[in-house]
């Protein structure tokens, strides 16, 4: 007898992250927390290992009345001035054209399980990158979606014909295509497509929807600490995309406030035939009522006062954060590349992925790094090392540490 719907999964979930983080916590008690490399916790962290706040943001939020705080939100689909806010601060810089449509959510999980549960029919594929957030397969699961995935690189290029080829084999069995692009700051290597890669992308959807109808999901959910000042320059080829393609962008205040728990976030739907954002705006509408009926009043008030009144303040404390994780990541990139220990392609963001392609050495890699006092986390091909919560003092030395248990894992595996 069964209590639950009949194609659920009942296979308890795995979660690579938790579990190693607690054994971390537990090593950290018996050895000291200087004895112990913890680069399991995918939250940014300063340099004394608390969590980073931003006081652009808790100065408005810890303000705000009790009654506004108390208060449901102004609709399901969120605050006006928030909507426009988010637009404001993701698409200021670009000249989108696309009739876009803001969704609030809680976070970027909300955002992308709204688009996975209501764009694909039941027992079609969505399609995601074969490194990434392993969120993104659980919501397939519970939706009854198949997945397909194309390998992220090619060397140290996005690769583009593993794209186009896994688009294309979808494209042949079913009438609709979903497909998530997790850029820039992916995770959990850190890559960040070029403008080229980028176009390219675009110039193929395009073509590919004449006989389909394409959903391109961009999950940006590490946007804001990008390198690269002129990040957002490749939003403004979306303006090219053609009449049965759509855009949506998961955005997230996890990420950009370093808000990880007031569970606030957005999805911004853009097409460009007017039709097209209406009706996903519609279906998403009523996702956020039957799912999550609306979002934090209070989170949603102080992300659009922080915008419209106070962004330099906050763009201030970005830039140091962002600064920080340059410092980290440049010098584990730099000891990487003197001891040759092979890493993904990171360009910036909070994680840098050793690569690893063997299962059986992976699998025993991540135990001997545990045996030696350094926590990680474990993803397909690869040991990421979260940077953001690691401070400057343990990035040195680390690579070479992270080499030599490598070379002996493969000597013990062989
Ligand atoms: C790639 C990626 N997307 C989206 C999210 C969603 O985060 P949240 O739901 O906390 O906003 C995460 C969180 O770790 C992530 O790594």
């Amino acid at each position: 007898m069964s209590f639950i719907k009949e194609n659920l999964n009942l296979d308890p979930i795995v979660d690579n992250v938790f579990s190693v983080v607690k054994k971390a916590q537990v090593a950290k008690e018996i050895y000291g927390s200087d004895n112990v490399i913890d680069a399991t916790i995918g939250s940014l962290f300063n340099e004394d290992l608390s969590l980073t706040t931003f006081n652009s943001f808790y100065d408005i939020y810890n303000n705000l009345s009790n009654v506004l705080k108390a208060k449901y939100a102004q609709s399901f689909s969120g605050n006006d001035a928030f909507k426009q806010a988010v637009l404001k601060w993701q698409y200021n810089g670009s000249n989108i054209n696309l009739n876009p449509r803001v969704i609030a959510t809680p976070g970027g999980t909300g955002a992308i399980s709204c688009c996975i549960s209501t764009l694909l029919d039941e027992d079609t594929t969505l399609i995601i990158p074969n490194i990434g957030w392993s969120s993104y397969k659980l919501m397939a699961q519970q939706n009854n979606l198949h997945i397909q995935e194309y390998e992220m690189f090619d060397s140290d290029r996005f690769n583009m014909e593993s794209f186009k080829h896994i688009c294309t084999d979808v494209a042949r069995k079913q009438n609709k295509l979903l497909v998530i692009i997790n850029d820039p700051c992916h995770n959990p290597t850190g890559y960040s497509m070029s403008l080229n890669e980028w176009q390219q992308v675009i110039d193929f959807i395009n073509e590919l929807s004449k006989t389909i109808s394409c959903t391109i999901l961009n999950d940006i959910a590490y946007i804001d600490f990008a390198y690269n000042n002129e990040v957002r320059k490749y939003q403004d080829l979306f303006n090219d995309i053609s009449d049965n393609v759509a855009i949506i962008t998961s955005f997230t205040i996890s990420k950009s406030c370093s808000a990880y728990g007031l569970r606030c976030g957005a999805a911004i739907i853009m097409a460009k035939q007017i039709e097209v954002s209406n009706q996903i705006e519609i279906i998403f509408e009523k996702f956020a009522r039957s799912m999550w009926s609306n979002i934090s009043n209070s989170c949603m008030v102080t992300f659009s006062d922080m915008i419209n009144n106070d962004v330099d303040k906050y763009q201030i404390e970005l830039n140091n954060y962002t600064d920080l994780l340059r410092t980290r990541s440049k010098i584990i990139i730099q000891e990487a590349k003197e001891c040759n220990l092979v890493l993904y392609p990171y360009v910036e963001g909070f994680f840098v992925t050793i690569k690893v392609d063997d299962i059986d050495v992976l699998n025993k890699y991540h135990d001997e790094l545990i045996a030696n006092n350094i926590y990680t986390v474990k993803v397909n091909k690869g040991i990421r090392i979260a940077i953001c919560s690691l401070p400057i003092e343990k990035c040195y030395n680390l690579a070479i540490k992270l080499k030599n248990i490598l070379d002996s894992t493969i000597i013990v595996s062989k």
